[in-house]
């Protein structure tokens, strides 16, 4: 018996094996996606296997359990937020995938309100909202508390982080507004916000996530509102829970009351009186999809009048009332003739499958986002598979699987690769410091020679922070990339001398002229001598910000001594790496990320050359070289009453020491506070000098 039997062909037992299994595995999806808001299989498969589940209980109902996934809605609620029992359980929806199955919703309606043939069905259709549900009480017109769908019977209490959400009302003056309400509707984030979040999560090594739901889960279910307050989160009111009075008698009419409460209802709302009508609607909402701006996953029809949809009912986890109508995960099969590797803008190696041309909704595939490393090897995918490929909205279409009856003999397993295939440099999978996991993605470490990363890197290269170059901007660093004038930073410092040379002078290009080019040579000439802290910063290395760039330069003092420690700390093993690691603010991470860049012996030719041809690379402005703590490796620890530790490290690297993190063979002195612990302990078992905070105030004399 495989998962593709057809129910009728099932013995009893067959069914019970597979319902067993079936119920196991939507559970663990279940988890998956509501309770860690991180799905591990696109929401068109877990539908699958619901649907699988369902015309198995239908055609065995003798063996529909107790628990079964069919009377089961979301995951238990999680035990970090109090828990909420809604008053009315908050209730799933049913789901139609064809037009007939949308006739056979209304033409239930009408069997079950036994309603003449004459009579017209009213039902509202609006998009489905890619959210998650809230359900949020008001009391005397106040917002007393917001909770999570949870089970379906007792959710989250989120409250405080739901007050952080400006759709949301804190309060409802207006007369009508009953005294006990509840609004219900759908959390979300607009792709824009999400690709923002990623972008900044992305930057401080902070998680990414993987759509936009997920980043408003995991957003809402923060410990710490301030966090869900810098996160842009938006709401839609389209239901209701426990209320003292309705405000009208139709769906429309409390949807337009909410509306006029300033609840934020969806403006794709429409009342339908037909089936055509509601597939004319969903189809209109289709071709809107790509552009709405934020994610939908099918279109909701309600039965109109709620004096019906209280007849209606509901049937175990769904209304009768309604149905989600889910657009159709656009899906084909073909043949997996490759793997290519894109290196995208910031080094992330993505494979990407070569296809055999197949048409998936009305467009021809030929490549298919493989996502990553573990991804294949998770799926188990060969080249030669035929594999399942889905194309959704106006993503970039994904390999689900691959059909295993299919695989021939010499499918070939793939090796991933660990050099960039663009520039030959290694590429490597980083380990996130917070969960100890090693990154999905692989990365090129070759940031300044890699051409699939150049163009970025020299627009860093030249922005305000780091070389600040004026008059040259991301869009005179494209040009120039493209004709070949700038490929690598030291191409800059060279240009006016090139320039020289050269039959075609920037002065006679267009939108150029004598004086722009000589003030464009005169900014670049006046940028040479610069910073160490603005260089490093500038190379645009991994992990490595302004702070970073300022506290490097810092412990390093000048360019060639941070170059001559940058060679030494390859391998990590040595005490270079060993200090690297031990500077205040460094860690592990940044401390492989720079250790890396400089193992590629390209990005250290370049920065050789920067540094011993075009610049003159300053050390951080005056250091005291007189003082008494001058060139020691200082830690501080304990409780300091005096001065704050970001005092102390600034006043230390003042008077010319270096402040570490840890006590080592390497520290000369250290400053320990009341409760210190650990590192007092080494500094005295290594003999290292311990003064007091008040000793530290007389030693420098402050
Ligand atoms: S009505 C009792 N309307 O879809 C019916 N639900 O799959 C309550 N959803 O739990 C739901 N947009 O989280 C409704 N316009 C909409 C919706 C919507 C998104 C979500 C909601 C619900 C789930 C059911």
């Amino acid at each position: 018996m495989g998962k593709d039997t057809k129910v009728e062909a099932l013995t009893a037992s067959q069914a019970a094996a597979e319902l067993k299994r079936l119920a196991a595995e939507i559970s663990h999806h279940d988890k998956a996606y509501h309770g860690e808001d991180e799905p591990e299989i696109p929401d068109s498969e877990y539908d699958a296997l619901r649907r699988r589940n369902d015309e198995i209980e239908a055609a065995f109902p003798e063996l529909v359990v107790e628990d079964s996934p069919s009377k089961r809605v979301g995951a238990a609620p999680s035990e970090k937020f109090g828990k909420v029992r809604h008053a009315v359980s908050m209730l799933s929806l049913g789901n139609a995938f064809t037009a007939s199955d949308v006739h056979e919703f209304v033409a239930r309606i009408r069997r079950f309100l036994k309603l003449p043939d004459d009579e017209l069905v009213e039902i509202t259709a609006e998009p489905k909202i890619d959210g998650l549900s809230i359900s949020l009480r008001y009391e005397n017109g106040k917002l007393v508390q917001a909770a999570t769908r949870g089970d379906g019977q007792e959710g989250e209490n989120v409250t405080r982080n739901v007050e952080t959400i400006s759709d949301v009302p804190h309060r409802v003056n207006a007369a009508d507004f009953p005294e006990v309400f509840e609004v219900r509707g759908e959390i979300y984030m607009s792709h824009e916000d999400f690709s923002r979040l990623n972008q900044a999560q992305d930057d401080v090594n902070g998680k990414v996530f993987a759509n936009p739901r997920n980043a408003a889960a995991g957003s809402l279910r923060q410990l710490d509102s301030s966090i869900t307050a810098a996160r842009p989160l938006r709401f839609f009111a389209y239901a209701w829970g426990q209320v003292e009075r309705l405000p009208g008698e139709t769906q429309r009419g409390v949807l337009d009351a909410l509306c006029r409460w300033g609840f934020p209802v969806n403006p794709l709302t429409r009342l339908c009186t037909s089936v055509d009508q509601l597939l004319a609607h969903y189809q209109s909402i289709e071709q809107q999809r790509a552009t709405l701006g934020y994610d939908i996953d099918g279109v909701v029809y309600k039965v109109n009048r709620l004096d019906w949809q209280e007849r209606l009912g509901f049937v175990s986890r769904s209304p009768r009332w309604a149905v989600a109508h889910k657009f159709a995960a656009e899906q084909a099969t073909t043949v997996l003739e490759g793997i290519d590797i894109q290196v995208g803008r910031t080094g992330a190696l993505t494979p990407v499958a070569r296809l055999k041309p197949v048409t998936v909704g009305g467009v021809v595939v030929s490549n298919a986002t493989l996502h990553n490393e573990d991804e294949i090897v998770r799926k188990d995918i060969r080249i030669g598979d035929t594999v399942t490929i889905q194309r959704a909205g106006d993503v970039i279409p994904q390999v689900l699987g691959h059909l295993p009856d299919k695989r021939p003999v010499d499918a070939v397993e793939y090796k991933f690769p660990t050099t960039c295939p663009a520039c030959g440099s290694h590429a490597v999978r980083e380990v996130n410091e917070k969960t100890g996991k090693v990154d999905a993605v692989r990365r090129c470490t070759g940031g300044l020679i890699c051409p699939a990363q150049r163009v970025e890197r020299l627009k860093h290269f030249v922005s305000r922070n780091a070389f600040d170059i004026e008059g040259m901007g991301d869009k005179v660093i494209q040009e120039f990339y493209d004709d070949g004038l700038i490929q690598s930073p030291q191409d800059i410092f060279t240009l006016q001398l090139r320039d020289q040379r050269s039959l075609k002078k920037l002065r006679d290009r267009e939108g150029w002229g004598g004086t722009s080019a000589s003030n464009l040579f005169a900014a670049i000439d006046e940028r040479r001598k610069i910073g160490l802290d603005r260089f490093i910063y500038s190379l645009g290395i991994r992990h490595v910000g302004e702070t970073t760039g300022r506290t490097l330069a810092r412990s390093y003092g000048t360019a060639n001594q941070f170059l001559d420690a940058m060679a030494a700390a390859q391998d990590h093993a040595s005490e270079a790496y060993a200090d690297l690691v031990n500077i205040d603010g460094i860690g592990d991470v940044v401390a492989r990320a720079v250790a890396e860049f400089f193992a590629e012996p390209h990005n250290l030719a370049v920065v050789k050359e920067l540094v011993g041809d075009h610049l003159d690379v300053q050390a951080l402005e005056a250091v005291d070289s007189g003082s008494p703590v001058s060139g020691m490796t200082i830690v501080f620890t304990g409780a300091l009453e005096r001065m704050t530790r970001d005092e102390a490290k600034a006043m230390a690297e003042r008077l010319g020491a270096k402040v570490a993190g840890s006590v080592s063979k390497k520290t000369d002195l250290v400053v320990a506070g009341p409760g210190a612990g650990s590192k007092l302990k080494k500094a005295t078992e290594l003999g290292v000098e311990v003064i007091s905070e008040d000793d530290w105030f007389v030693r420098v004399e402050a």
